[in-house]
């Protein structure tokens, strides 16, 4: 079966991986993919960059029921397909991007369980065939360190030139090294003032970056007045730098390979 590319975006917190990760989705779309962005952060970003309301694309606790015995403990409804609950429950942004996030969280974590799973069955049984999928992870390792980038061919790590940044981005390349390793764990530099400050990140990191997104007084702009990139600042240096990553690492240049993804991460990140 053919299928699409999958990108899914890591770094630590504040780095800008919402923001790139949305408008990548969105200038993806405008190539004519079908995107489906995905979005494990329960303090989610990605709407803003989308230009969706932050309380859309919530799997409801109607379509998920209590899983089999010995199996996950929640599940969708057997009687829906996963592309029925996907056109039901993802919203439709700007560029016709369909966004899904495990929910907001408002109470304690317990609470999005049933989203969380659903969310993750959503993800294993996507047809990508059909959907490349665009994941945005909560800042920091643990979340990606336990596999929920396990849906992506690509993960990219963004990373600002900053000791902090530099600290979790050298943990997250070793994403490379796990059992379910990506085919490319590349790193991409974000608020870029100048060439010191690729130089800074490619010699600490010891790889070469794969993107060089300028810092985009335009894109602040925006932000003050909820307004996302695409939408507040289309022709500065942010988009255009995100552009360039959908043109080298966004195509359909994976044709044939099966998904990598096996299991579902939820069990594993519990507690
Ligand atoms: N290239 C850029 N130029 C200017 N501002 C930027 C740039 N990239 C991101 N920002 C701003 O930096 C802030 C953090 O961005 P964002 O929310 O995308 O980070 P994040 O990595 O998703 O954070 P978190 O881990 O909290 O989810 C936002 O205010 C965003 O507008
Ligand atoms: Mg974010």
């Amino acid at each position: 079966m053919s299928r699409t590319s999958s990108v899914a975006f890591v770094g630590k917190g504040g780095a800008g991986k919402s923001t790139i990760a949305g408008t990548f989705a969105r200038l993806l779309a405008r190539s004519g993919a079908s995107v489906l962005a995905v979005d494990s952060d329960p303090m989610p970003g990605m709407p803003y960059a989308l230009g969706i309301p932050i309380e859309e694309g919530v799997i409801p606790n109607d379509v998920v029921v209590a899983g089999p015995e010995n199996g996950a403990r929640w599940i969708l409804d057997p009687a829906l397909d996963v592309a029925t609950v996907i056109d039901r429950c993802a919203a439709v942004g700007p560029d016709g991007v369909r966004y899904l996030q495990f929910g907001n969280l408002r109470g304690h974590i317990s609470t999005l369980q049933r989203s969380q799973h659903a969310w993750s069955q959503v993800v294993r049984e996507v047809d990508t065939g059909t959907w490349h999928l665009v994941g945005d992870l909560p800042g920091g390792t643990r979340q990606a360190m336990s596999g929920w980038a396990k849906y992506a061919d690509t993960v990219l790590v963004v990373v600002e030139p900053t000791t902090k940044s530099l600290h979790s981005a050298r943990r997250l390349l070793n994403l490379s090294t796990a059992s379910w390793a990506p085919r490319a764990v590349s790193l991409v530099a974000n608020k870029v003032v100048d060439d010191s400050d690729v130089r800074l990140i490619e010699e600490r990191l010891g790889i070469e970056v794969v993107g060089v997104v300028p810092r985009d007084a335009g894109v602040l702009a925006g932000d003050r007045v909820a307004l996302a990139p695409l939408d507040a600042a289309p022709r500065g240096g942010f988009v255009a730098a995100v552009q360039d990553l959908v043109d080298r690492v966004g195509g359909l240049q994976y044709g044939g390979a099966e998904s990598p993804v096996e299991e579902s991460p939820v069990e594993e990140v519990r507690g």
